[in-house]
């Protein structure tokens, strides 16, 4: 199974957008065997659901404990109840435009897991200094955010490796350093877990991935998919990134 995760950040900013984005997805011919899920902003998350044939509907953030007195907060619960299914979080705009620690990213990892639902993590260099090593701040990210997850719960984790440098710049970083990364990545979770287990994280790209690079990762067997950000809001082009992969 290959995925594209589509993360509309804020750049969507009508329900009608939003609306009109996943109707083309829907009319997208696909192979079978790609997954696509969507992550519209919280308020036009009622707008996707239910309509929902050809995609998984997800969110883009959560809060991370399921109820209470909590202002403004959105909860794993009422996600679930809208149809949600995909979460992402410990996205790096939320790590450093927002002050999200690697803490937070955790408890809202639990959140997502202790409701049933499936998690997409991000993880990610803000620089690499040796262009040929993955820092291991990617590896302490990502026993962080595991720490404590049962095996079980782990299973429905998908792994986003989005180097910082590399999103929304238009410098993607090469399909080999992409799947050098994945490869450590999953090497990091059959440490923590077991190779079994480590072999059902999916583990994706993103960072300015677009119609002329996705197939580059895509074709890649460590690599199980991309996270696409401004070039899945608009239309023309997630539609051709989706006919890449059919
Ligand atoms: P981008 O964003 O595709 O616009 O670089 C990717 C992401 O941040 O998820």
């Amino acid at each position: 199974m290959k995925y594209v995760v589509a993360n509309w950040k804020a750049y969507v900013t009508d329900s009608e957008t939003a609306k009109e984005l996943a109707d083309a997805v829907s009319r997208t011919k696909k192979r079978r065997d790609v997954a696509v899920v969507l992550c519209p902003p919280f308020l036009f998350v009622p707008a996707l659901a239910g309509k929902r044939t050809s995609y998984a509907l997800g969110a883009q953030d959560v809060f991370w404990k399921t109820s209470g007195p909590y202002t403004g907060e959105i909860t794993a619960d009422m996600l679930k109840k809208l149809g949600v299914t995909h979460v992402i979080v410990g996205h790096s705009e939320r790590r450093h435009h927002l002050g999200e620690t690697d803490d937070i990213v955790h408890q809202k990892l639990e959140a997502v897991l202790s409701l049933g639902l499936k998690a997409v993590l991000c993880v990610g260099e803000k620089e690499r200094q040796d262009p040929r090593a993955i820092p291991a701040l990617v590896g302490e990210q990502v026993k962080k955010a595991f720490n404590g997850i049962a095996k079980q719960d782990a299973e429905r984790v998908i792994v986003a490796y989005e180097p910082v440098w590399a999103i929304g710049t238009g410098m993607p970083d090469t399909p080999d350093d992409a799947l050098s990364a994945a490869l450590y990545i999953r090497k990091i979770l059959a440490d923590i877990y077991d190779t079994r287990t480590a072999g059902k994280v999916a583990v994706l790209y993103g960072g300015s991935v677009d119609v002329a690079n996705v197939a580059d990762f895509v074709s890649q067997d460590g690599v199980d998919g991309v996270l696409v950000g401004k070039a899945s809001t608009i239309k023309k082009s997630f539609v051709d990134i989706l006919k890449r992969l059919a």
